[in-house]
């Protein structure tokens, strides 16, 4: 069952393709527009909408995390993501034209369903992005959007997040399509794009060894750190939980621009820091500043880890390690950046002698709050 590999967890890895792909089959008609049929919300409610909270945990909160760059940028829709877990304890803020996104893989996470729950009774509608047909969540909420990733096996969340974040900018294209802040051209440009990143992913798949190789030699560490920006921060984030949960190391991701305020103290000689950098097209303010992050905690001793986009010459002078990944619009840029992170965890987690699909203290599906 576990298709050849020796945990589920590289056979999931490897079937995000197919998972992206599938999560993308019938929501785009054959002029290349968006259908989300299953969003039952009505169009005049969401062109009511005023606000979006997104509430999910782990992983999912880290999808939801990237959502909020997307729904803000392509909608103007103020956005917040929260941790379900915190949302109904300080009272939020919510009422009739609030749109609430629970994104979670099982449909059953306590944390969520309470969060959802709390919204509606405010008023809010709710839309849930889910894997698991008929589950809780999706049957409480308003409207659901599943993500098509099939079972999830392993403990730790691998493909359900790449179709999480596939559901998520299909939402934010949607609420844009139908408030008119995104033209059809416009919608049918990032469906193209969304529908090339299956075989972008494919790309990161096939150049892993040298990732596998770099873990492998990080075995005794104490530490690693994550840094990102824009939605590399999240990226960084979600490489750090995947690390803390399987190779059972203290890994922590930070956003970039907050090392001076703080974690640069951490930098000592041969730590190793990996740096989602973003693309150097577009955004590149962003770029150029993290470049000198990563010279900065270069001169004091991080051994640097740089995933970068292919052809970014201007990290490779500061990196120790460079993983390269295929060129995707800015926003996109987490579904194939995330990939090399899982494969790094997984491989460090067999490297400790751990166990990869079972990670100790932890269950697939988080039914008690
Ligand atoms: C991490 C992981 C967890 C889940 C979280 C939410 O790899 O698997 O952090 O993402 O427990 O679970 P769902 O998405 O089922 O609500």
């Amino acid at each position: 069952e576990k298709g050849g590999y020796d945990y589920f967890m590289l056979k999931e890895i490897a079937e995000q393709p197919k998972a992206v792909a599938d999560t993308l089959l019938g929501r785009i008609d054959a002029a290349g527009t968006l259908s989300l049929d299953e969003v039952r919300i009505p169009g005049p409610v969401l062109r009511e909408v005023d606000k979006v909270v997104i509430v999910a945990c782990g992983t999912a909160y880290h999808a939801g995390l990237i959502a909020k760059y997307a729904i803000e940028h392509w909608t103007r829709i103020p956005c917040e993501t929260e941790l379900a877990s915190e949302f109904r304890y300080r009272d939020p803020i919510l009422g009739r034209r609030t749109l609430v996104i629970a994104i979670s893989q099982s449909g059953e996470t306590m944390d969520t369903l309470m969060a959802l729950r709390h919204a509606r009774e405010q008023g809010a509608k709710v839309l849930a992005i889910c894997n698991t047909n008929g589950s809780t969540i999706p049957r409480e909420s308003d409207a659901v959007l599943y993500t098509h990733a099939g079972p999830e096996v392993a403990v730790a969340s691998t493909k359900a997040f790449l179709t999480q974040l596939v559901a998520c900018y299909l939402v934010a294209l949607y609420l844009g399509q139908v408030r008119g802040t995104k033209w059809g051209d416009e919608v049918r440009s990032v469906v193209r794009e969304l529908s090339d990143i299956a075989t972008q992913v494919d790309e990161v798949l096939e150049t892993m060894e040298p990732v596998r190789e770099l873990a492998r030699s990080l075995a005794d560490k104490g530490t690693v750190l994550f840094l990102g920006r824009h939605v590399g921060y999240p990226v960084a984030l979600e490489g750090a939980l995947k690390l803390k949960e399987l190779a059972y190391m203290h890994a922590e991701g930070f956003a970039a621009g907050e090392l001076k305020h703080g974690p640069i103290a951490l930098i000592e000689e041969d730590l190793p820091v990996v740096v989602v950098v973003p693309s150097p097209r577009g955004r590149s303010v962003l770029h150029d500043k993290i470049v000198s992050n990563i010279q900065e905690i270069r001169a004091r001793g991080a051994r640097t880890i740089v995933i970068a986009e292919r052809g970014d010459e201007a990290v490779r002078p500061y990196a120790d390690h460079l993983i390269e990944i295929p060129a995707t619009p800015v926003l996109l840029q987490p579904l194939v950046a995330t990939v090399p992170l899982q494969v790094f965890a997984c491989e460090l987690a067999t490297a400790r002698g751990n166990e990869v699909d079972q990670p100790r203290n932890l269950a697939k599906s988080v039914t008690v709050e």
